[in-house]
């Protein structure tokens, strides 16, 4: 079988979580692998169609497909996020439709599980079939008897895919909400007294919903606050 594996951690090779990935290539080494490291690469994939689309043909031509993150700050990697949202810019939702696939994490189990849900309602947006999640301590491969679950787990996983297993939807996909929101004037302004009030956004259209929002929750103050748009902050 084909197995692309999606990899999470900004580390790459060197990440604790790409070990547990190679552990299981290594004890099943009659399937074929294609490993992408797409956080360590988004900065490329943001700007090289080319190499996106390699991924995405992967994709299409495999038979499971395998995230591997960690869990950072409670949830996944910043630029795991991002690749996620070039899925759907992109219109490369159609190559995960149907396709089996499992979520493997490492972390110390601090908040994994918001990270496993957001994955999880990532694969049911991409109409996928979701066949679980193996959410490691980081020192787990370390342990005999954890080494075991892992690879009983990859073993699920390809039984799952070979008899094509019935899967079940956790979330609903989201609703678009198409409202306009409305500019109007407020009718009273809140004194923030020596409080600072600064909103963050990344907005970059003040004709937007969010955009009106912003000006009407700023404009609802006597002292005006600061809005800093993170697309203006160079952030290395
Ligand atoms: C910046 C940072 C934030 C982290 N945040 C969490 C967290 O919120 N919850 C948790 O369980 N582990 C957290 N961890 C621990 C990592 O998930 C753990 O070390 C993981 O095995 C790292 O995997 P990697 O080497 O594949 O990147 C964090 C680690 C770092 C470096």
């Amino acid at each position: 079988m084909k197995i692309v594996i999606l990899h999470g951690s900004p580390k790459g090779e060197k990440s604790v979580t790409m070990q547990y990935v190679k552990f299981i290539q290594k004890k099943n080494p009659d399937h074929e692998y294609m490993v992408h490291n797409v956080s360590k690469r988004i900065k490329q994939l943001e700007k090289n169609h080319r190499l996106f689309a390699d991924i995405i043909e992967d994709i299409d031509a495999s038979d499971g497909i395998i995230w591997s993150f960690p869990v950072y700050t409670y949830f996944v990697p910043a630029q795991y996020i991002k690749f996620i949202e070039l899925i759907q810019e992109r219109g490369a939702a159609k190559a995960f439709k149907h396709k089996y696939t499992v979520a493997i994490s490492t972390s110390i189990h601090f908040y994994d599980y918001t990270a496993h849900r957001y994955i999880n309602a990532v694969c049911d947006d991409l109409d996928m079939n979701y066949a679980g999640f193996h959410s490691a301590e980081m020192d787990d491969l370390l342990n005999a008897g954890d080494r075991k679950t892992l690879l009983q787990f990859a073993d699920m996983f390809f039984y799952a895919i070979k008899n094509k297993v019935h899967c079940l939807k956790k979330f609903q996909p989201l609703q678009q909400n198409n409202f306009d929101f409305r500019l109007e004037e407020p009718t009273r302004q809140v004194d923030s007294n020596d409080k600072k009030v600064i909103v963050l956004t990344d907005n970059d259209d003040p004709g937007s919903n969010i955009g009106k929002m912003i000006q009407r929750f700023t404009s609802s103050f006597k002292k005006k606050p600061t809005v800093i748009n993170l697309n203006t902050i160079d952030i290395k």
